[in-house]
């Protein structure tokens, strides 16, 4: 079966099961500022899920396109993608536990026509810190719905994934009960990182099994259904969600339980087709064809890189396509990332050329069953992608020629390294390039290069901590609190105000501060009253301040840190956080110091608004009792 019957067959079923069929939302979501892509099912409609009446009903389905970022370091491998659809559907209060698994399991394998013998399920262990019951009642389910097919599914208990690793599956198990880290769902994870607030629940996943024969012991150890290795695969996870977090970290049970389920359409087809290679089904296969035609190479010689370049192109066409343009922030620096990573393995493999007007078309086609209400930009993705393409092709020809003009004597790590820093060309290009010109590459070279790198980044890094200390008069302890109050200050606005406010400077003594910010309103007295009220509560909330060092683009992409002055920063930098590690209240790339319990501010009090340039407010404020 092809990805878009499976999309189809899916929604139609659903939608014969009572479902309306929702149009899914874009990847980059307007009025959410936590996440920089839309990242499952079910984060559109977190209103719904929390007790807002949806206008279609209380049974809802889609197949809604997500993307992963945090995941594109494991690309390359059989199963992960940064893009993917998740075929979703919910009850709002509605149908529960039976509903749900009876659904699921139909479609799976009357629908779609999976054995129901290759069908393991995992439930949740239970917890006795916080009370939650072990969830018996999805695993009896379970065990009906198994013995309807003439199943005898026997249960067992696991643990946790790396218990899993020594002791394996055994004859007839086919239920499995596992902690927290596999089987409870919320948005920042595990039961103790739950955000407050949040829905939360036990789930039931459900996996595939590609046979014993698949499983490499030696790397990965037993096969059972959470382990690594190509044994077995999640297709689809759902969630009861029965649970609220409250702000004393404990969990209330909800009046209207919802079941939140999502399925990976990639995965649900590649198991139809009983392929562990989720490059192998109609949504990527083509673009796999189309790269082995253009480098005249065989795909099983060169899985990681073939891989690597379809899942990124596919992403980089599904995030032009709703109107993202490459760019050096946030969700467009995403695509740029994208599309340089899929040049540079294409390159590896022998592509020189402009390869995207060939391989842009391929993928289009697959997506032509998408709503156009998504795909809006459809009709300008090749002329933008193929544009930033022949940019980035130029930076690395000119990388090539200054290379060229060092290589007579040889190249050291140092050249290298400048060669990186200051032309944008890339260590394994010109390592490559080495090679294949035949260059010679001095003897420690790598030692040279890494030590090339550290003392700049020693450079920067003093350079950013002078940058930050030209805000703060001194690092008294008086000046200090007023630094962490700034933060404070900050997310503050950014939560009550404007999602977008930007720091424009600061000015910070033992006895007040002043800071400067990109708006161009003068603040109501209401708001100046709301932004003291939301920084003197997290004041007295006591909240921890931590700091730890990051890669730049994981800061900013993935943990979503505050900063000024990206362009300029290092390639590590420093993060500061208040409050919980999941769930901050600030997060700022930062230079230090800060205090280590925002209980030590005393009370925060603005005591002057005014505008202090163009589109520059500056407020100036104090901490009392501190
Ligand atoms: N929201 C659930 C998940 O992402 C279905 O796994």
């Amino acid at each position: 079966m092809n990805a878009n019957e499976v999309r189809k067959k899916y929604l139609d079923f659903m939608k014969e099961k009572g479902h309306a069929v929702l149009t899914p939302a874009p990847l980059v979501l307007e009025d959410d500022p936590t996440t920089l892509f839309t990242g499952s099912g079910m984060q559109p409609l977190l209103p719904y899920l929390l007790g807002k009446t949806h206008p279609d009903g209380k049974r809802l389905t889609d197949s809604q396109p997500c993307m992963r970022l945090q995941d594109i370091e494991d690309v390359g491998d059989p199963r992960h993608t940064t893009v993917f659809e998740m075929l979703g559907n919910w009850s709002l209060g509605d149908y529960f536990k039976e509903e749900q698994i009876r659904n699921f399991f139909e479609f799976l394998t009357v629908e779609v026509g999976l054995k129901p013998e290759k069908i393991f399920v995992t439930c949740f262990i239970g917890d006795d810190k916080y009370g939650i019951p072990r969830d018996t009642q999805a695993a009896e389910i379970w065990q009906k719905v198994f013995a309807e097919v003439g199943i005898e599914a026997k249960v067992a208990d696991i643990g946790s994934a790396d218990d899993g690793k020594k002791r394996g599956i055994k004859d007839g198990e086919r239920i499995f009960f596992y902690d927290d880290k596999e089987n409870w769902w919320s948005r920042g994870g595990g039961i103790e990182t739950t955000p407050i607030g949040d829905p939360c629940g036990p789930d039931s996943e459900v996996f595939y099994d590609f046979g014993e024969e698949n499983q490499d012991e030696v790397k990965f150890g037993k096969a059972h259904p959470a382990s690594d290795g190509a044994r077995f695969m999640e297709i689809g996870n759902q969630v009861f969600m029965q649970y609220r977090r409250l702000e004393d970290g404990s969990f209330e049970e909800l009046a209207n339980k919802n079941v939140d389920f999502g399925g990976g359409l990639e995965r649900i087809t590649a198991a139809s087709l009983d392929s562990y290679d989720v490059f192998r089904i109609s949504l990527l296969k083509p673009i796999i064809e189309k790269i082995e035609k253009l480098t005249g190479k065989k795909y099983e010689s060169n899985t990681s890189e073939m891989r690597i370049i379809a899942d990124h192109l596919r992403g980089a066409y599904l995030l032009a396509a709703q109107g993202l343009v490459p760019a050096n922030k946030q969700q467009g620096y995403a695509l740029r990332r994208l599309m340089r990573r899929a040049i540079l393995k294409a390159l590896n493999l022998g592509i020189e050329q402009d390869f995207l007007p060939e391989v842009l078309p391929v993928i289009a086609e697959n997506y032509e069953s998408l709503p156009a209400e998504i795909l809006t930009h459809r009709d300008q993705v090749l002329g933008i992608l193929a544009k930033e393409e022949k940019a980035f092709r130029q930076t690395i020809r000119k990388g090539v020629k200054e290379l060229n003009k060092l290589k007579e004597a040889g190249l050291t790590g140092a050249e290298l390294f400048k060669l990186q820093d200051t032309y944008g060309f890339p260590l394994e290009l010109s390592v490559e390039e080495a090679y294949r010109q035949d260059i010679e590459l001095s003897k420690d070279w790598r030692k040279e290069f890494d030590a090339a790198l550290a003392e700049q980044r020693e450079r920067s890094k003093t350079a950013s901590k002078g940058m930050f200390k030209g805000g703060l008069e001194d690092h008294g302890e008086q000046t200090v609190k007023y630094h962490t109050a700034a933060h404070l200050l900050l997310a503050a606005m950014q939560k009550l105000i404007d999602e977008n406010i930007d720091q424009k400077g600061a000015n910070i003594t033992s006895e007040r501060m002043r800071f400067d910010f990109g708006f161009d309103k003068k603040l109501e007295a209401e708001e100046i009253a709301k932004l003291e009220n939301q920084v003197n509560a997290w004041i007295e909330a006591d909240l921890p301040v931590t700091n730890a060092e990051f890669d730049k683009a994981y800061a900013r992409d993935v943990l979503k840190a505050h900063g000024q002055f990206w362009e300029r920063y290092p390639e590590k930098v420093t993060v500061y956080t208040i409050g919980d590690e999941k769930d901050p209240v600030s997060r700022e790339i930062c230079g230090g110091p800060h205090v280590a319990r925002t209980g030590e501010l005393g009370r925060f009090k603005i005591v002057k608004e005014e505008s202090s340039a163009r589109g520059v407010r500056r407020i100036k404020a104090i901490l009392e009792n501190a």
